[in-house]
């Protein structure tokens, strides 16, 4: 009877696996604040997503984590065509081509004061860090991407990405717009998987105040406006309600990102034997569905997967 009478479905179809690369081919370097993932080489990488696919998931969003001798100002390794991200994407795309791949556009894995805009005397400059997003957008949509992840925060990025695109002949390549991003202490685990903890002050000038609701639907507006394909919020779990004052916003598809401090909170309690994990994972990944997202960005995406084929039935 529960069954006939559940409104809410997750499907391996919903998520979205989050994963982050290294340059060294050989590498598989655990993250300490986030138990079970790593830092993959391209080697590890690809069986990764062979794993994934087979357990059936068919989304990725990749992050790289890139030494601190590449990177400057303007984030330059981030546009050249044959840093290791992008040559890892072609060779995903080339073997496997179902692969669904969502790159992430933003200064902090590449820049030398790890924010995620240009930063001028101390500032974070808007203006001059949109055609620096572009430059990263075009470099990635060459390179195969099936769509594009702004993760910046700047204001007109939306618009001034989907022009670039379209002048440069990548008509098909969609834009998951972070819309309502918020400055979030449950970023600090993505943090140390990247090393892109921002050099000096913090990301308050462009990243949301966590006390705004209204303002989270001034910004879906104006990327829905700008030609956004996906509007996202993250974190999620904190911000259900902003998911769902979405929903009833706009008709685009809505992403919800279950952020790493989320997942790791869950995985530290369930490592002290305080929670039991599978059901933890299952309600909180389902509550950020009910709330009216579409598809979720989760580090649990594969757990969940391998539980669903397992047969496991929840509550
Ligand atoms: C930065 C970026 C962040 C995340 C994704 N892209 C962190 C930040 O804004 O500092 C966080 C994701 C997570 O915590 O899982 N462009």
């Amino acid at each position: 009877m529960r069954a006939l009478m559940r409104e809410t479905y997750l499907g391996t179809e919903h998520l979205i696996a989050p994963l982050f690369m290294v340059a060294n081919a050989d590498a598989k370097n655990p993250i300490k604040s986030l138990p079970g993932q790593y830092q993959l080489g391209l080697n590890a990488l690809l069986s990764e997503i062979e794993e994934s696919l087979n357990a059936g998931i068919q989304s990725f969003v990749l992050f790289p984590a890139v030494d601190d001798y590449l990177k400057d100002k303007t984030g330059t390794y981030g546009f050249q065509s044959d840093n290791f991200y992008l040559q890892a994407v072609r060779e995903i795309k080339s073997r496997f081509p179902e692969a669904y791949l969502i790159s992430d556009v933003a200064l902090d894995p590449y820049s030398s004061d790890g924010h995620d805009g240009y930063v001028d005397n101390g500032k974070i400059d808007n203006d001059k860090t949109l055609p620096l997003l572009a430059r990263q957008a075009l470099a990635q949509a060459e390179a195969g991407f099936d769509m594009v992840g702004p993760s910046d925060m700047m204001d007109g990025r939306i618009g001034y990405l989907r022009s670039a695109l379209d002048q440069n002949g990548y008509t098909e390549v969609s834009i998951m717009a972070y819309t309502a991003k918020y400055a979030s202490a449950f970023y600090g685990p993505f943090r140390d998987a990247l090393d892109s903890a921002p050099k000096s002050g913090d990301k308050k000038t462009y990243q949301m105040d966590p006390a705004n609701g209204r303002e989270a639907i001034r910004e879906a507006l104006l990327d829905e406006e700008e030609g956004a394909d996906v509007i996202m919020v993250k974190p999620a779990l904190c911000y259900l309600d902003v998911i769902q004052a979405l929903r009833q916003q706009s008709t685009l598809p809505i992403a919800a990102y279950n952020v790493s401090g989320e997942y790791a909170m869950l995985k530290a309690a369930a490592a002290n034997g305080w929670i039991d994990e599978n059901k933890a994972m299952v309600e909180m990944l389902i509550s950020i569905r009910r709330a009216g997202s579409d598809m979720i960005l989760t580090y649990f995406a594969k757990a969940y997967a391998k539980l669903v084929k397992s047969g496991y039935a929840y509550h």
